[in-house]
């Protein structure tokens, strides 16, 4: 029999072509993110669920559908999904990691520089028609990347990749990672250390129970005035009502690609906020990453289906031991 699966975001057309010929599929194609009534109803009878962020895979959908044999999400985090209930229920989760690295590196630094040199906010003010003066000493500065002090928090793939670049810009490159780990040109240094000492943090741990609020209200207090905070990683790593307070004080300042609440609410304070750069989860934006993302995800629907390992597989342990 044809196997049912259930896509929970809009696809390209020709990647919905591709998988219709080998699976029966209930694909939901709104731009708002499918309601769980009907994931539920979909998934009920479904042989894998290919989603990605937004759609939280809960506990109660994995236990209300019986004939599951894999998911599929096209992301490399999964904190969408109850990946403990799907190892119980000896399900694969497959993500998607590796191929977003240097998309997600480069967002890093891009949100880092625009908000060092002011990009946004000198954009707004050359549209605005206020350039009105000639060149001055004093106009728009800055803070030079070269000159800084970065902190990495979390030395996975991600974050290593953003020491390197920030390394190649003459940038002093100090970290912390849970489990510690040596990183040539990354000086290993406490997490409360890294806070007070460097002049930009960049955040690139997974969203765990562990890490939920990881950069809290103490964290962002031990920051350097005008220090910047960068976070590519999730929302809820970042205690996100002690950094507006920060924000709103005017003692530091930020780039944010993610949120604890994603779309960000239109009464977010964060958005009458000038110091600090916003963007709307774009780090592995780019139309090569999120092809190769998609083929990825692909070839790991096709394998759990097949009752294959997955090649990416986000809780090998599903496997068992060896
Ligand atoms: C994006 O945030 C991802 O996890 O792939």
């Amino acid at each position: 029999m044809t196997p049912h699966v259930v896509v929970t975001l809009p696809l390209p057309a020709s990647v919905l072509d591709e998988l219709g010929r080998s699976y029966r599929l209930s694909a939901w194609s709104e731009t708002g993110p499918m309601p769980d009534t009907t994931l539920q109803s979909w998934a009920a009878d479904a042989d894998a669920i290919l989603c990605s962020l937004g759609t939280p895979i809960t506990a109660t959908l994995l236990a209300n559908s019986p004939r599951l044999q894999t998911i599929s999400s096209i992301s490399v985090g999964v904190d969408h999904i109850d990946l403990g209930a799907a190892t119980r229920a000896g399900l694969p989760v497959g993500h998607t990691p590796d191929v977003l690295v240097d998309s997600t590196a480069d967002m890093a630094v891009a949100l880092m520089l625009s908000v060092m040199r002011r990009i946004v906010e000198a954009d707004r003010f050359v549209r605005a028609g206020e350039w009105g003066q000639g060149w001055s000493t004093d106009f728009f500065l800055g803070t030079d990347l070269s000159r800084a002090t970065v902190g990495i928090v979390g030395l996975g793939p991600i974050g290593r990749a953003v020491a390197a670049r920030v390394g190649s810009f003459g940038a002093r490159v100090i970290g912390w990672n849970r489990t510690v780990r040596e990183v040539p040109g990354v000086c290993a240094v406490d997490l409360d250390d890294l806070f007070a000492e460097a002049d930009v943090i960049s955040v690139h741990t997974a969203a765990t129970a562990e890490t939920r609020h990881l950069v809290n209200r103490d964290r962002i207090g031990r920051m350097k005035p005008g220090a910047v905070l960068v976070n590519t990683a999730r929302g809820s790593v970042v205690d996100e009502t002690a950094l507006v307070d920060a924000l709103a004080a005017g003692k530091i300042r930020a780039g944010l690609d993610v949120y604890e609440q994603e779309p960000l609410p239109q009464d977010s304070p964060l958005l009458g906020l000038d110091n600090v750069v916003l963007v709307p989860h774009l780090g592995s934006a780019t139309a090569a990453t999120r092809q190769a993302m998609m083929e990825r995800a692909s070839i790991n629907l096709a394998s759990g289906l097949r009752g294959e390992r997955l090649p990416w597989c986000a809780n090998p342990e599903v496997y068992g031991p060896g």
